[in-house]
């Protein structure tokens, strides 16, 4: 290192893979950024009973501490594997320095990285929109229980691999 470089600086976030050590920190993270009303989402479907990717699951540490999370989980729509990508959630004192965004590119290069095809999730296509998710590509998979089908967005993460997703969405 030359002397003119700068060291990381401690104070800043880094984003790695979660590990189980994060896990309840991770639980109080989410519970605060949905509020208690989470477990009715019909994501949640997706979710209870299944096993999250751990590979493509990541945690935002400031100071060892956690300020942002996004997991992955196995899914199928129709005949399709795809990962489902959520909860989604950065502390609120934290939020608009590109943690969210950070933290979904994380998570999809590591999917692609294991080989899956497409990321999808239920979310705000005006945020999601920015990081390659879109509506049309998935506009005939259909969520478990009651959801804004507009709100159901996919990201290919190879070519194609957002094309022919028809049909429930389930846990495979
Ligand atoms: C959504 C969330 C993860 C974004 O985290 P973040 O670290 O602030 O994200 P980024 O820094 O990458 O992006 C922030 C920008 O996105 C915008 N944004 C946040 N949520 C948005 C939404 N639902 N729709 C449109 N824009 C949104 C912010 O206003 C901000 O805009 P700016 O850059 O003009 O200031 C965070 O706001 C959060 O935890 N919200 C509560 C939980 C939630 O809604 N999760 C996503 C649903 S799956």
């Amino acid at each position: 290192m030359s002397s003119s470089a700068v060291a990381p600086s401690p104070h800043l976030p880094v984003v790695i893979v979660e590990r189980p050590e994060h896990a309840r920190a991770v639980e109080v993270l989410v519970d605060r950024a949905f509020g208690p009303g989470r477990f009715a989402k019909s994501s949640e479907r997706l979710r209870e009973g299944n096993h999250k990717l751990d590979d493509c699951s990541f945690v935002a540490l400031l100071e060892g501490r956690v300020i942002g999370s996004v997991r992955l989980w196995p899914v199928v729509v129709g005949d399709a594997p795809v990962a489902f990508l959520g909860p989604l959630a950065v502390d609120a004192d934290e939020r608009s320095h590109g943690l969210g965004q950070a933290l979904v590119e994380a998570a999809c290069d590591a999917a692609a990285k294991a080989g899956w095809r497409a990321v999808l999730l239920v979310g705000d296509a005006p945020y999601f929109g920015r990081v390659g998710f879109s509506a049309a590509p998935v506009s005939q998979a259909v969520m478990p229980g009651p959801a804004d089908q507009r709100r159901v967005l996919v990201k290919a993460l190879v070519d194609g691999g957002d094309a022919g997703l028809v049909g429930p969405i389930r846990i495979g």
